[in-house]
């Protein structure tokens, strides 16, 4: 099949490279000139487990390409994804100015009957909105069917969830259209849902916002261990192994971050709200998410007293290990609050040092965990990073001044580190 995809974001791309890698012949597009002329050299704009090599292997097989020529994409494909960013408007709801640009630059050049389907997370009724911009942008001369299909990708595991999904969800008024595309996932061992573009739309956020709120009734529940003497992951295994529980998006820690959740959350809460309807549930998610964010400081403080001067090392910023990205990160708050508080911290992070130098401003970087923690009055696990808990911790207590481990993810062997001579404070633990 010839695809095109519009956006090679973090989903474009990885959606473009694992739809080549089945076969197909894909050409990716983005108005970003400098990025298309890496990506055609094979270099990837982002940190990505296995992305980078399968983008090359499909590049010099030559079922991948890239290009800054919508028009020639569109021409010359049948399927067109539409992959481009929806961020937060004002108001909370995803701004779909690039979704529909990218929509009205297929309408005027598609010359045929196109399948365009969006992968950008949309509110409910985009679909439409689509289908009437391109049928307008076209003057109505071709068969035009829209598909709805999310992604579900979770950055440091895009490609490998892209090849192994739990689902694939395909929403169109048009069967033949839905069929088209359904055919694009034969190769991958995974149902395949088929429902109207409203119910698949409403999947992907409802599926976001449960998770975020998983995660905010257990770090609830952690809240409530401390102060009755339960273990929160030892709670948290017992409930998970009730199958209709299950034990994932259980672990208690600073909460979640990153590019979809936040944002998702908001736009479910801002599409019931314009159906008349107040989303309770999620105003507590959100709500919880916000304080959690900053625990670790207020633990900091409990054991530390003014953290004035007091110098504390960072382990991790970025939202979640195997990624380099910043947005909303949990590290965003700690390092204001820390600064409010006039602590002295460096940090350390295997990847996410650039992105963010750009969002924190200047910031005190350490070569690596051992000496970020010289002469510390504590360290903070901020990213469960695999390399952190790994390290030599008798190593690491020689060099601070005083042995206090605040883990904000519940990832460090707190036996070993309290034998070892450490105080080890975690969120909702002992
Ligand atoms: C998420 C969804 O999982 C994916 O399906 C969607 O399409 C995009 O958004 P991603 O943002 O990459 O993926 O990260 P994910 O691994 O889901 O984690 C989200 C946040 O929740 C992270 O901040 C993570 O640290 C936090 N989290 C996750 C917890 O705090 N506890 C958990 O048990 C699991």
């Amino acid at each position: 099949m010839r695809i095109a995809v519009i956006g090679t974001g973090y989903v474009g791309l990885v959606a473009g490279a694992c739809f080549a890698d089945l076969g197909n012949s894909v050409i990716c597009v983005d108005i970003d000139r400098k990025k298309i002329h890496s990506l055609e050299n094979g270099v990837i704009p982002i940190y990505e487990p296995g992305l980078g090599d399968l983008v090359k292997r499909n590049l010099s097989e030559k079922r991948l390409s890239f290009t800054t020529d919508t028009a020639k994409a569109v021409k010359g494909s049948d399927i067109i994804f539409i992959a481009v960013g929806t961020p937060q408007a004002d108001d909370g709801k995803a701004d779909l100015k690039y979704v529909m640009q990218a929509a009205e630059d297929i309408g005027r050049n598609m010359g045929s009957w196109k399948i365009v389907v969006d992968k950008s997370t949309v509110p409910v009724g985009t679909s439409e909105k689509v289908r009437a911009m391109v049928e307008k942008a076209s003057k109505g001369k071709f068969r035009v069917s829209v598909v709805s299909n999310p992604e579900f990708l979770r950055e440091g595991s895009a490609v490998k969830d892209f090849l192994a999904p739990d689902r694939v969800v395909i929403g169109s008024a048009d069967p033949e259209a839905a069929r088209a595309v359904a055919d694009l996932y034969r190769p991958l061992d995974c149902e395949v849902l088929v429902t109207s573009p409203e119910s698949a739309e409403m999947i992907k956020y409802a599926s976001n916002a449960f998770l975020a709120t998983k995660i905010s009734f257990i770090n609830e529940v952690a809240a409530i261990c401390e102060k009755v003497g339960a273990d929160v992951s030892e709670v948290a295994r017992g409930m998970g192994l009730d199958r209709r529980i299950g034990r994932h998006f259980l672990n208690a820690g600073s909460g979640y971050g990153g590019s979809c959740f936040p944002k998702d959350v908001k736009a479910l809460q801002r599409t019931a709200h314009e159906a008349g309807y107040d989303f309770v549930l999620l105003r507590g998610t959100e709500m919880i998410n916000s304080m959690q964010k900053t625990i670790a400081v207020r633990k900091l403080k409990a054991e530390l007293g003014s953290l004035n001067g007091k110098k504390i090392a960072l382990l991790g910023l970025a939202f979640k290990p195997d990624t380099d990205d910043m947005r909303e990160a949990p590290s965003i708050e700690i390092v204001e609050a820390l600064r409010r508080e006039k602590a002295d911290f460096v940090a350390v992070d295997p990847v996410a040092e650039e992105n963010a130098k750009k969002i924190l401003g200047k910031i005190n970087f350490a070569k690596d965990v051992y000496s970020a923690a010289d002469g510390a009055d504590a360290i903070v696990l901020v990213t469960e990073w695999n390399e952190f808990l790994e390290l030599d911790f008798a190593r690491v207590g020689r060099a601070m001044k005083s042995k206090l481990v605040v883990d904000a993810r519940n990832c460090l062997d707190s036996a070993k580190l309290r034998a070892l001579g450490f105080k080890y404070i975690g969120v909702g633990r002992q």
